[in-house]
């Protein structure tokens, strides 16, 4: 069935024994754009046995072969920039120009990370005994970075791309193999990603990509004994796998609610700016997008006034004619979206702009007003729908990003960098930003949630180490 995007394995192309195929809908024109395979549990048992065997000897292959292929892969994923990118459009409605840039991000990652392995990964520790009471220099310690063994990947829709080499490029660089669970809708942009891989010369089973439903292979792949650390990034699926997932090391990145905490001698243009670009690129499907806007209640009029101004210049449409605002990634998101505002609604919000929407686009929507009552206040739309809560001291707006199950990340803006400061220590979040909205780049951050927001934290060089254990000789003397 030439219509159904093969499944790699084995450092070969495949077909599915299910005969079965899994729709990817395009979520502008609502119709099937692409087919995956249907992997069955069989089928991700073998991927996990070549993974296996691969790993053994990738690990023996020195450190700078790596690297060499990494940068091979890198080079060619960017050649490839716009095959690629255009899956990103048709697949998960990505504004033309922030496809390209994902990818071109994604092999910029790429390349970074075999040169931070090769550095970090070149140094090891040497330690003496006589430091700790009671022994002689008797003892030398040499410690090194080991692979765990397989990587399992499992990135989410809305960076198929960029967040699958996020821990496909640590995961190799540090020796290990990888078994890659792409996200139905970017399923057919990851493929194209694992192409330039193949292409770029990694042995045979070191890198697989398994397509499928998650309730066929999902708990199948997470509780596969084969798997020796997972590295998740999306939703509370994230939270499932941790209660599941045997004794092996995590990595999850499980969305936020990011707060923009907005003082009173904050810069009220460079704050609209940062709320647009921080709440609504991507349409507001990001897990760093400002979710929600805490505003001291004298600056709220104006700076309400100027974000309106600038949601009005929005533009509403097509990814292929790259408009800020596209639809939404399914229909389901739509309507969960939809039922936020509608709440908002009954319960008072004030509405700056109407709400509107056709299929799964969803007009940008500026929601002031918004009281604890109300599920948006505390909810992630992962939409283009922003609410505004006024706040009337430091500490309301404190309280109220702390008191959220999430803790990604956060912003403040204000002149004053002492404030800014204590807000930031004060704030039950992995990152905060002063003076910008929250953004997980430069992708060699270290980037990490609190409480359901993560485990573990990212970054290049975390996730280098994160996908690597210490292994110790001791050197012991007569
Ligand atoms: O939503 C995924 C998260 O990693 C966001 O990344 O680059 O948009 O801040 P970014």
């Amino acid at each position: 069935d030439g219509d159904v995007y093969k499944y790699y394995a084995d450092g070969e192309w495949k077909k599915s024994s299910s005969g079965k195929a899994v729709a990817i809908i395009n979520p502008t024109t609502r119709k099937t754009q692409y087919k995956v395979q249907a992997c069955t549990q069989e089928e991700v048992n073998k991927a996990m046995e070549s993974a296996k065997t691969a790993q053994k000897s990738w690990a023996k292959t020195p450190l700078w072969k790596r690297a060499e292929l990494l940068h091979k892969a890198s080079a060619i994923l960017k050649e490839h920039r716009a095959p690629v990118a255009e899956c990103l459009v048709k697949e998960i409605a990505k504004p033309a120009k922030d496809a390209a840039s994902e990818v071109v991000r994604s092999g910029d990652l790429v390349s970074y990370c075999a040169e931070e392995g090769v550095r970090i990964l070149g140094e090891g520790k040497f330690l003496v005994s006589d430091s700790f009471p009671g022994n002689e220099r008797t003892k030398y310690c040499l410690t090194s970075k080991i692979p765990l063994g397989v990587i399992l990947a499992i990135p989410p829709f809305n960076y198929p791309v960029n967040l699958a080499v996020s821990k496909i490029a640590p995961a190799l660089i540090a020796g290990n193999s990888l078994v890659l669970k792409p996200p139905t809708q970017g399923a057919v942009s990851a493929l194209h990603m694992v192409h330039c891989f193949h292409l770029a010369g990694f042995p045979k089973g070191l890198i697989s990509c398994v397509t499928g439903k998650g309730s066929e292979i999902g708990d199948f792949l997470t509780m596969h004994p084969g798997v020796n650390c997972i590295s998740f990034t999306g939703g509370d699926t994230g939270i499932a796998i941790s209660k599941k997932a045997g004794m092996i090391p995590l990595q999850m990145e499980l969305g936020g609610k990011d707060a923009c905490i907005v003082l009173e001698d904050a810069d009220l243009d460079l704050v609209a700016a940062n709320i647009i670009k921080g709440g609504f690129s991507y349409s507001g499907q990001r897990c760093t997008a400002v979710k929600v806007v805490l505003v001291m209640e004298s600056v709220a009029d104006v700076l309400v006034e100027k974000v309106k101004a600038k949601v009005a210049e929005l533009t509403v449409g097509a990814p292929e004619d790259d408009c800020d605002i596209t639809p939404v990634v399914s229909e389901s998101s739509a309507n969960f979206i939809e039922g936020l505002v509608k709440d908002a609604k009954e319960k008072g919000a004030t509405f700056c702009q109407e709400y509107k929407r056709d299929g799964n686009l969803i007009w940008p929507l500026l929601l002031d007003n918004i009281r604890p009552d109300m599920r948006i206040a505390w909810e992630e739309p992962f939409g283009p729908v922003l609410p505004v809560i006024r706040i009337n001291s430091i500490e309301e707006g404190i309280n109220h990003c702390n008191a959220s199950n999430f803790g990604l990340q956060g912003c403040v803006f204000t002149k004053d960098v002492n404030k800014a400061i204590l807000i930031s220590d004060a704030m039950e979040t992995g990152t905060v930003q002063i003076n910008s909205a929250p953004a997980r780049g430069p992708d060699h951050f270290p980037f990490q949630g609190l409480k359901d927001s993560g485990i573990g934290s990212q970054g290049i060089t975390n996730s280098i180490n994160m996908m690597t254990k210490i292994k110790s000789t001791v050197i012991n003397l007569p």
